[in-house]
């Protein structure tokens, strides 16, 4: 079975699985690949069962942080083989968030072999439905155990894997949003360009407050002036404004470089879309809406591709966006993404690292 050293589960929790109400994370599959760092050096890696790990309570992460991780699909696509959507990019930016947090890199060929061998053991758990997907996640933590803030000298990387629903269970919603006025999630020269754990734990009270409030998602402004939009806490933004797609620049150095923005801004000219990238201020965003050019406005990230928004309250003022619809240009985004990613339109920018399974038909989802 390729380089890894595979220990077969005992005990599958595939039986267990809910497959008409998978939600998102609930589930995990059997197995994890796991690698561990000492001595300088990453070892082979080997696929194990998914089980309980023994942690000290001395565990440096747990008291400093120093954890990265990632977040990719697999796809079950029509022809039977599984296509998993820029794997390349994750474990890319997997070694841009080890950097800044002093996690040593991990070989990316390595990353992307050991992703292929532990979605061939699972490949039970991609789920079939047309929108359902095998949620993909890679961590790293420093596995050292010591008090003092410094960089660990040993780490464990773990890549798991988790079958999740369709995020949208009848087309798609819009989502209601609430724009940080008291918060903030990153600064320039801070970690929010790293997926990094310490942004999740920086949002978690505004998200929450956000939620009581009625709205699903926070929208967060840059962490100095407080004024030019940044992104929401799992999703980059964009805004159609005069029929020009607008997005943040990565250069604000407080963003994400979302792997879905990415593929947005690539597809832009086979779509006929005009984009760019740059700075717009919150004032911008509502003085457009006043004007009735602001035209649709949408989020996109790995778990919902293109989440549009159809509310969004800033300091007191409410503002409805396309009448709380789907815009065309949202639209357009989401079928020619999800087609690609299922295999149903051609994939001209070679974006889906395809899986052969031999024996596809292993199991039906119910
Ligand atoms: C903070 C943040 N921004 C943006 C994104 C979207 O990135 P991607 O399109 O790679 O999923 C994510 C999700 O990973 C995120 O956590």
């Amino acid at each position: 079975m390729g380089i890894f050293n595979t220990t077969l589960a005992k005990q599958s929790g595939y039986d267990l699985i809910d497959w008409n109400n998978l939600g998102f994370g609930n589930y995990f599959s059997d197995h994890i690949f796991i690698s561990q760092y000492s001595n300088g050096r990453w070892d082979d890696g080997q696929i194990q069962p998914y089980e309980p790990m023994p942690i000290e309570p001395g565990n440096c992460t747990l008291h400093y942080g120093q954890t990265i991780f990632e977040g990719l699909k697999a796809f079950r696509a029509a022809d039977g083989s599984v296509n998993v959507f820029r794997p390349e990019m994750n474990a890319r930016r997997l070694n841009y968030s080890a950097k800044r947090v002093c996690i040593p890199e991990y070989n990316e060929f390595v990353f992307l072999d050991a992703l292929q061998e532990l979605i061939k053991i699972d490949n039970k758990f991609i789920p079939r439905e047309r929108g359902q997907s095998l949620y993909i996640r890679p961590l790293v933590f420093g596995s050292g155990n010591f008090l003092g803030v410094h960089a660990s000298d040993t780490y464990t990387l773990i890549i798991m894997t988790s079958p999740v629903a369709s995020y949208y269970a009848a087309g798609l919603n819009p989502v209601k949003i609430l724009v940080a006025n008291e918060f903030v999630r990153a600064v320039r020269g801070g970690l929010g360009t790293a997926k990094t754990a310490a942004n999740y734990a920086a949002s978690l009270l505004a998200g929450t407050k956000a939620k009581e409030a009625g709205y699903s998602q926070v929208l967060w402004l840059d962490g100095v002036e407080r004024k030019y939009i940044d992104e929401v806490g799992a999703m980059n933004i964009m805004f159609v404004i005069d029929g020009e797609l607008v997005t943040p620049p990565l250069s604000q150095g407080s963003i994400l470089a979302g792997i879905t923005r990415d593929s947005v801004l690539q597809l832009a000219g086979s779509l006929g879309i005009k984009a760019s990238e740059r700075s717009i201020s919150i004032d911008e965003v509502f003085a457009t809406h006043a004007e009735g050019r602001l035209e649709e406005v949408f989020g996109t990230g790995t778990a919902a591709v293109i989440s549009p928004v159809g509310v969004l309250h800033y300091n007191g003022e409410t503002i409805t966006i396309n009448n709380n619809e789907i815009g065309p240009v949202a639209q357009k985004y989401y079928d020619t993404i999800t087609g690609i990613q299922y295999g149903e339109i051609s994939d001209g920018n070679d974006w889906n690292m395809k899986i052969k399974l031999n024996q596809p038909e292993i199991l039906e989802t119910k």
